[in-house]
């Protein structure tokens, strides 16, 4: 099967990072030249090019009943790029990204992603989309078909798909993954259960 994505392409918004401080370099600010907005317009991006070689009749994502289901789309020295598929009730843990960026567009069907949010209390600014779930400091949000999201350093989440329907979504992460944390939460308090190493090529959590 052919590279549903070019890599030529993906990597030209990385070689020239676009930055409203042109005195200063992307590389002081962060892990990466990527910004959460490049991560996310390339998971539209790479997100429509999928739906459009479906609808052309070209099989693009396959779902495993047994387990999550993902191949990787493209990978380079700042990237990789990951297609995913979730039949109900696959998700992941409780996880961070280690120092890597990430981002991701649902293509179709929905996710249901828990957020740690500092342990807090619900203090009335919790955004309309986010609601308090689960004790203090966890909100869930519920990302549609076309939503998108991105994870900053320190992010720490799961998702899964709650829905009936398979869910399909495109993930990039900037530097690619090498490390993530696994996490526990009682009491409102957040607790690291066990770190592990991601090597290249090994699908994210
Ligand atoms: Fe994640």
């Amino acid at each position: 099967m052919t590279a549903l994505v070019e890599p030529a392409r993906l990597g030209t918004p990385f070689t020239r990072p676009r930055s409203r401080r042109p005195d200063r370099r992307r590389w002081q600010d962060g892990p990466t030249p990527a910004s959460l907005a490049d991560l996310v317009a390339l998971t539209r991006e790479v997100a429509a090019e999928v739906s459009a070689r479906e609808a052309a009749g070209h099989r693009a994502v396959e779902v495993d009943p047994a387990s999550r289901w993902s191949r990787r789309l493209h990978a380079d020295d700042h990237l990789d790029v990951w297609l995913v598929s979730w039949v109900t009730d696959q998700g992941a843990e409780l996880h961070d990204h280690g120092g890597s960026l990430g981002a991701l567009t649902v293509i179709r069907g929905a996710l249901t992603e828990w957020r740690w949010t500092a342990g807090a209390e619900d203090d009335g600014t919790c955004p309309a989309e986010e609601l308090p779930a689960r004790g203090p400091g966890l909100r869930r949000r519920v990302l549609d078909t076309g939503r998108s999201a991105a994870f900053g350093l320190g992010h720490v989440h799961d998702v899964t798909n709650r829905a009936v329907a398979t869910a399909v979504s495109v993930h990039a992460y900037s530097p690619p993954l090498s490390a993530m944390s696994f996490y526990d939460v009682g009491a409102g308090v957040l607790r690291r259960t066990r770190s592990e190493l991601v090597a290249p090529g090994q699908a994210p959590a």
